[in-house]
């Protein structure tokens, strides 16, 4: 796991960004994991910059997001669907057709969540996975204890996530589903690259679990180290937990420079 203090969170967006547009320029048929929520709206914006301005297209890209809100309608602003296309998707040139949610309309929700994971095979697995972190440790909608082997499913949101996420509904709780179809931790894990960012004291401790904490299900995040390459991207408010900042922004200003993230 390779952990990345920066000053700035848009430092950290263009990071993110420059490993998305070479994974994009390296292969044909690319396949991308969308996270929703704050964090990453900053490198959305820089991708799209990239293809306003360089021409990077994502035309032959497929695209994935980690959840969706179950009995939300896809067009409510604040489904995952809706604001996936808002943050990102409408501004570059991908398909809204190769752009996939789980399906937390449908009346078979197992059935959705096992089409999903088909979808992410039959496109060939993940290659490159934005992820933000719940300051309860979650990823995608893993809770406090989900399976650290988990594939695609349904979730109860936490009260603390439902409340994190009141924003996104006008501030109003009883808006906010109780329910959620999210990639499980295993799908996760099967991503070839996880990038995850986070801002602001108040994901301190989710950070820390996640760098220096025991392997636990208490705090789902901490499964991404068992994967063999996560870019962990922190502003010193998120990094202020960490016990060995100093050694990793020794690593970071020593690295080689072909080596990327
Ligand atoms: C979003 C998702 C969540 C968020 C997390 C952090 O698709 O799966 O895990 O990444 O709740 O959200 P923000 O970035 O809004 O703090």
């Amino acid at each position: 796991m390779e952990i990345v203090i920066l000053r700035e969170h848009r430092e950290a967006a263009e990071l993110a960004a420059a490993a998305i547009v070479d994974v994009v320029r390296s292969k044909e048929h690319p396949v991308l994991g969308l996270a929703t929520g704050s964090s990453p709206v900053p490198v959305y914006r820089a991708l799209t910059r990239h293809h306003r301005e360089e021409g990077v297209s994502f035309a032959g890209c497929s695209a994935f997001t980690l959840d969706e809100y179950v009995a939300l309608p896809a067009d409510h602003p604040a489904s995952y669907r809706s604001v996936i296309r808002s943050d990102f998707t409408a501004h570059i040139d991908i398909d809204d057709s190769r752009v996939h949610a789980p399906d937390g309309t449908a009346e078979d929700l197992p059935a959705a969540a096992a089409a999903y994971e088909a979808a992410i095979e039959t496109a060939g697995g993940v290659d490159i996975q934005l992820l933000g972190i719940g300051s309860d440790g979650h990823v995608g909608f893993n809770e406090p204890t989900s399976s650290l082997c988990s594939r695609t499913r349904i979730k109860t949101l936490t009260e603390q996530t439902r409340r994190d996420n009141a924003r996104f509904f006008d501030d109003d709780l009883t808006a906010v589903p109780t329910h959620c179809l999210t990639q499980g931790l295993g799908t996760i894990l099967q991503a070839r690259h996880l990038i995850l960012l986070a801002q602001g004291g108040g994901k301190a401790e989710a950070v820390r679990q996640l760098v220096e904490g025991p392997v636990s299900a208490r705090w789902p995040a901490t499964a991404l180290q068992w994967h063999p390459h996560v870019s962990v991207l922190v502003d010193e408010d998120a990094a202020q937990g960490l016990e060995l900042a100093d050694y990793y922004r020794h690593a970071w200003e020593n690295k080689p420079t072909w080596q990327g993230l």
